[in-house]
């Protein structure tokens, strides 16, 4: 007998479906309303909000907002139709093209509709059965993902960890050496759960002993890190040892849409063989202008990143001031470390929104390890001095409640089942 497909789903959500009853519209999918921005309204009140990864504040920016009405009106949501290939290319894209290029300092661009699919394909795109991956254990999904479209080999090593790189490179080298392929490192230039960057400085110097070529993700590093903005390459000195340069526009750009930069030979390829935008709609003149519009203020001035880079800098040494955990970020995430169980950081949570008005994300088992709550937040530059202090001594107040049991004696009374 043939089982019906929607059974195992009917009965099994999911390793975070499963939390779905108790957590939706509050731990999971809430509704932030009002203006994007460090003030927001969740659940009817106003919240000071720490999630959301605008960055340089763009989202709002008054020109910003100017510049995507007018892109608007003038050609509506719908122009282009049809794919860049087809009959969806424009002068705005290919002017967007060489000016993210320009600020990259690579020879030539590509635009993608979503970072997630772009990367998915580019990786798709560059290699063949015979190639290997290397990547980082902890890739965004959207790097994981893109390896599992890859028929070869691939190998993955410990977190920035450089002997495991080394070794996985010395395994790669040989295989490769046998299927007569070459080696594709996949990093991210931040990893956006705990901040660290990427180790590019010391991968661009393995190049010396190993060939492969290194594909970046900067989703979190461009706009933020770097002299000019250009990102994690640019801040560790190694931007041109980066192959394939990656980011997407839903971070520093505060937009949809995303882009791969290289070598002009590798993007006229990848034009030609990037069936996620072979396939698929061009990016919306909507998309395309307001990102123009987000570029020129990048370039314009650092005065966005310098007043992100203060924020960062007094969350991040008012929370070490203060004993609290930040482990190794060093970028513009903010993570804090505490110890509890599940249900302790549900109780948490609630405690910071209901009673200190604080929205931040939390991060459990089994995204880190068991017994770790990781609350995670994004300064941006429109928060203020005064959005820190009142953070500060939010956490002050919630880690007393942590370590002197008040959570947990709420959580014993309200048990989730998530069998
Ligand atoms: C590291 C990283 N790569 C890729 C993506 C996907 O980008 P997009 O939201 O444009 O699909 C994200 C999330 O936005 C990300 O954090």
């Amino acid at each position: 007998m043939v089982k019906d497909l929607f059974e195992r789903i009917q009965n099994n959500k999911g390793p975070l479906g499963k939390w779905a009853s108790q957590a939706e519209g509050y731990y999971v999918f809430p509704k932030l309303e009002g203006q994007l921005g460090p003030r927001m309204q969740f659940h009817g009140k106003e919240i000071l909000n720490w999630s959301i990864n605008d960055y340089l504040g763009l989202a709002n920016h008054p020109e910003v907002r100017k510049a995507d009405v007018e892109a608007a009106e003038m050609y509506g949501a719908a122009y282009p139709m049809g794919a860049r290939m087809m009959s969806g290319h424009t002068n705005y894209h290919e002017q967007l093209e060489n000016e993210l290029a320009e600020f990259v300092m690579k020879e030539a661009a590509y635009l993608l509709n979503f970072g997630y699919q772009g990367m998915v394909s580019i990786i798709d795109a560059l290699v063949t059965k015979n190639d290997v991956i290397v990547y980082d254990v902890d890739a965004h999904a959207c790097i994981i993902d893109g390896v599992r479209l890859h028929m070869g080999k691939r190998f993955t090593y410990k977190h920035n960890d450089i002997e495991s790189m080394e070794k996985n490179l010395q395994r790669a080298t040989k295989l490769a050496q046998e299927t007569g392929g070459g080696i594709l490192f996949i990093t991210e230039g931040v990893f956006g759960m705990r901040g660290q960057q990427g180790k590019l400085k010391e991968i661009v110097e393995m190049k010396n002993r190993y060939n492969f070529r290194l594909l970046v993700d900067d989703a979190h590093g461009f706009g933020t890190l770097g002299k000019t903005g250009a990102g994690a390459g640019e801040e560790q000195g190694c931007q041109d040892g980066i192959d394939v340069y990656f980011s997407t526009f839903a971070k520093s750009m505060a937009n949809i849409g995303a882009f791969v930069a290289a070598d002009k030979d590798i993007i006229d390829y990848l034009k030609y063989n990037l069936r996620s935008q072979m396939f698929a709609k061009a990016l919306p003149m909507i998309q395309t202008i307001g990102s123009l519009k987000r570029l020129e203020l990048l370039r314009k001035s650092s005065e966005l990143k310098d007043k992100l880079w203060v924020n960062v800098n007094t969350l991040q040494n008012g929370l070490k001031e203060r004993g609290f955990n930040i482990g190794d970020t060093n970028t513009c995430v903010t993570p804090v470390y505490l110890e509890g169980s599940i249900p302790e950081a549900m109780v948490m949570v609630n405690d910071l929104r209901e009673n200190y008005n604080i929205f931040l994300s939390i991060v459990v088992y089994p995204v880190i390890p068991k017994g770790i709550i990781l609350l995670r937040m994004i300064p941006t530059a429109s928060h203020t001095l005064e959005d820190i202090s009142e953070t500060l001594a939010a956490f002050e107040a919630i880690r007393e409640k942590l370590t002197n049991g008040t959570y947990k004696a709420i959580a014993d009374k309200t048990t989730v089942d998530v069998s």
